[in-house]
C-alpha cells in the first residue's frame, strides 16, 4: 500500500503547482476500505463521520492559492502513514492552506525520511505497533486520529500506547483536536419534534414493548447484553438485532444490511414507535458517545443509557436521558421505566429540550458552535482535514520556535517536547455489565474473547498459535485473573518497546516474562479445564480419555 505512484514523490518535493487545494465542492466520494462495522448496521452509523464514508474536502477555504515552486520547497510535509485515510483526491500529495500557513499533505511513504517531513499521521484503528515506521526520527511528531471506540485498538487505551504519540484527535475533550460530538449533527437534529404520544400509546396497545433494543455486535467489553438480559426479566424489551433477538423487523428490506442503513427513513420511522431505547455503548470511556445516544433523542425517544461516564456534561438539559448506573439494579430501573410509561406528564418532561429554550446546557451549545467541522454536512469541512490543518499549524509553530532558538540559543530555550496523555483516551478496564466477576458463568463470553481479547489480544494470539482446542470448551479463567496475572508484565514489555523503538532484541527479557506469565495462566486454565472435563464425565473409557488428553500437548501436567 505504501508505494504510491512513482511520480508523486516529485510532487511533494517541489512540483506542487499542480496540486493547489480544492474546494469542498470538488471533493469526490472518498470511500476508504476497512469498514468492517458496515456489516453491523445497528452498531455502525447513522452519522458515520466523513472520515470513513463521506465526501472529503479541505478544512479551510482554499483562499487564494499561491502555488509556487520556491515556496513549496520549504513547506513542512505531513505524511499520512495510514494511506487509506488520506483526505485528498486525486493524487498522493496536496498543498494545504491552514491558519498559520501552508503545508504539504502526502501519503507517499518515500518522503518518510525527509528532513522536511515533520509529522506522521496515524489512524488509530489501523495502527499496529509492529508496523510503526522505525527508527523514530527525532524531528518528527506522531499524530494520532482515533475517533472510534477503543474496542478497535486496545493498545491505545494503555498509557504506553497513547504516549507513543505527540498529538491526538480522539473522542475525548482532552485530546488536542477533540471530537466528542462527532455523532451529533447539530442542534436542529436534537430539536426535531417527537411523534405524538397517542401514536406510541397505540403501538403499546398493539403489543409493542416500552423498550427497544437494537444491537448486532454482541461480544464487547462493555458487556451490555448481560445487563439487558437481566432487565428483560422485569420489563418487556423488543430486541431486533442479533443480540438477544426476540422480534423481527417488519420488512425484509430493513433486515438486509445491503438495502437498509441506519439512516434509512423507514427504519427510523419504525424505531420511533418506541418510547425508550436501550442505548449501551460498546465501550465505556469518558466522552465516548455515539449515535446510540443521539439517535433516540433525534427520534424523540428517551435513551436508557450506559456509556460515557461524563455524558451529563453534554446533555441538552439535566433531565433528558435515563442513566442505567443511577439505578441500583435492573429491577429498580425497570420499575422506573414502567412508572414513566404509565405517566405521560412525567415522560414528557424528558422531551422538554425539544421545546423553545429547552436546551439549557451552554457547554453543549458552545461546543457545537465552536467546532469547525460538520457531521454529514457537505457544506462544512470534515474533521479529517481539520485535524490535518491542526497538525500543520502545530508544526509551523514548532518550526518557528526551533528557528527562534537557533537564532538566539542563549535567550530562547529549546522547545519542550509535547507528548499525548492517557486522558486523551480514558477507558478504564472493563467490568461486567451486571453482577460481579465471580458470578460470571465460566463459559461466558466476557471471560473469553470479549474482555480479555480486547485488552490482552496477545493472549488470544498465543492461544491460537498453540492451536489449543480447549478454547472451544469451557473456560474457567475469569477476565480479572489473567489481568491480575499479566498486566504488569505487559506494561513493562510495552514500555520497553517504546523506549527501544520497538526492537524486539532490546526487550527480550520483557517479552519472555510476559509470555511466560501468559503461558502459566494458560497452563493453569488447561489444568482446570481438564479436571472439569474429568469430573464432568466421570469415569471415561480409556479410549475416550486418551482422546481427551491428546487435546493437550502438556501431558506432564496430568501426572
Ligand atoms: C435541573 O435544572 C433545573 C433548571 O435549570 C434546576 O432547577 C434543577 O435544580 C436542576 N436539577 C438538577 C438535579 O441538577
Ligand atoms: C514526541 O513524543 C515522544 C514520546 O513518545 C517524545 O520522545 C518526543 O520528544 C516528542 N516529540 C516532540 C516533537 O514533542
Amino acid at each position: 500500500m505504501g508505494a504510491g505512484r512513482p511520480g508523486s514523490v516529485l510532487a511533494v518535493l517541489g512540483v506542487l503547482g499542480v496540486c493547489a487545494t480544492r474546494g469542498p465542492g470538488l471533493a469526490a466520494e472518498g470511500k476508504t476500505g476497512g469498514e468492517a462495522e458496515w456489516a453491523e448496521p445497528w452498531d455502525g452509523a447513522v452519522f458515520r463521520p466523513p472520515s470513513a464514508l463521506g465526501a472529503v474536502g479541505v478544512a479551510r477555504s482554499p483562499g487564494a492559492p499561491r502555488p509556487g515552486r520556491e515556496e513549496a520547497v520549504d513547506l513542512p510535509v505531513l505524511l499520512w502513514w495510514s494511506p487509506g485515510l488520506f483526505p485528498h483526491f486525486p493524487g498522493d500529495s496536496e498543498r494545504i492552506e491552514c491558519a498559520r500557513g501552508a503545508c504539504v499533505a502526502s501519503r507517499d511513504r518515500r518522503v518518510r525520511g525527509d528532513s522536511r517531513t515533520r509529522a506522521l499521521l496515524f489512524y488509530g484503528t489501523d495502527f499496529r505497533a509492529s508496523e510503526a515506521p522505525l527508527p523514530r526520527l527525532a524531528h518528527q511528531s506522531w499524530a494520532l486520529l482515533h475517533e472510534e471506540s477503543p474496542l478497535n485498538n486496545f493498545l491505545l487505551s494503555h498509557g504506553p500506547g497513547i504516549r507513543l504519540f505527540n498529538l491526538t484527535s480522539t473522542f475525548s475533550r482532552y485530546s488536542d483536536y477533540p471530537l466528542p460530538l462527532q455523532w451529533l449533527p447539530g442542534i436542529a437534529y436534537l430539536r426535531r419534534a417527537a411523534p405524538p404520544l397517542e401514536e406510541r400509546a397505540e403501538w403499546r396497545r398493539r403489543g409493542y414493548a416500552p423498550l427497544l433494543y437494537l444491537q448486532s455486535h454482541c461480544d464487547v467489553p462493555a458487556d451490555r447484553d448481560r445487563y439487558v438480559r437481566e432487565l428483560m426479566r422485569y420489563i418487556p424489551v423488543d430486541s431486533y438485532g442479533k443480540c438477544l433477538q426476540n422480534r423481527e423487523l417488519p420488512a425484509p428490506r430493513l433486515r438486509d444490511t445491503a438495502t437498509a442503513t441506519t439512516e434509512d427513513p423507514e427504519l427510523l420511522a419504525f424505531l420511533s414507535r418506541y418510547k425508550f431505547h436501550l442505548a449501551l455503548e460498546n465501550a465505556i470511556c469518558d466522552d465516548y458517545m455515539t449515535e446510540k445516544l443521539w439517535r433516540p433523542m433525534h427520534l424523540g425517544a428517551v435513551p436508557v443509557y450506559r456509556g460515557s461516564p461524563s455524558v451529563r456534561d453534554w446533555m441538552p438539559n439535566n433531565h433528558s436521558i435515563i442513566l442505567i448506573d443511577d439505578f441500583e439494579s435492573p429491577q429498580k430501573l425497570a420499575e422506573f421505566i414502567d412508572f414513566l410509561d404509565k405517566n405521560d406528564e412525567e415522560y414528557m418532561k424528558y422531551l422538554a429540550y425539544k421545546q423553545p429554550g429547552g436546551i439549557t446546557n451552554q457547554f453543549l451549545l458552545d461546543s457545537l458552535k465552536q467546532r469547525e467541522w460538520g457531521v454529514n454536512d457537505p457544506l462544512l469541512p470534515n474533521y479529517l482535514n481539520g485535524f490535518e490543518c491542526f497538525v500543520c499549524d502545530h508544526e509551523l509553530a514548532r518550526l518557528d520556535a526551533e528557528k527562534a532558538h537557533a537564532a538566539s540559543p542563549g535567550n530562547i530555550p529549546v522547545p519542550e517536547p509535547y507528548i499525548a496523555q492517557p486522558s486523551h483516551m480514558d477507558c478504564p478496564v472493563p467490568t461486567p455489565g451486571f453482577g460481579s466477576v465471580e458470578e460470571i458463568p465460566e463459559n461466558d463470553r466476557f471471560s473469553s474473547s470479549g474482555s480479555i481479547g480486547v485488552h490482552f489480544p496477545l493472549l488470544r494470539v498465543r492461544n491460537r498459535n498453540q492451536g489449543d482446542p480447549a478454547k472451544k470448551r469451557k473456560k474457567s479463567i475469569p477476565g480479572q485473573e489473567v489481568e491480575a496475572t499479566c498486566i504488569t508484565e505487559m506494561s513493562i514489555m510495552m514500555a520497553c518497546w517504546k523506549q527501544n523503538e520497538f526492537r524486539d532484541e532490546a526487550c527480550k527479557k520483557e517479552i519472555r516474562d510476559f509470555f511466560d506469565c501468559a503461558s502459566r495462566a494458560e497452563a493453569a486454565r488447561k489444568m482446570r479445564s481438564i479436571q472439569e472435563d474429568l469430573g464432568e464425565l466421570g469415569s471415561l473409557p480409556p479410549r475416550k480419555l486418551n482422546k481427551l488428553l491428546q487435546r493437550f500437548p502438556n501431558k506432564p501436567h496430568l501426572s
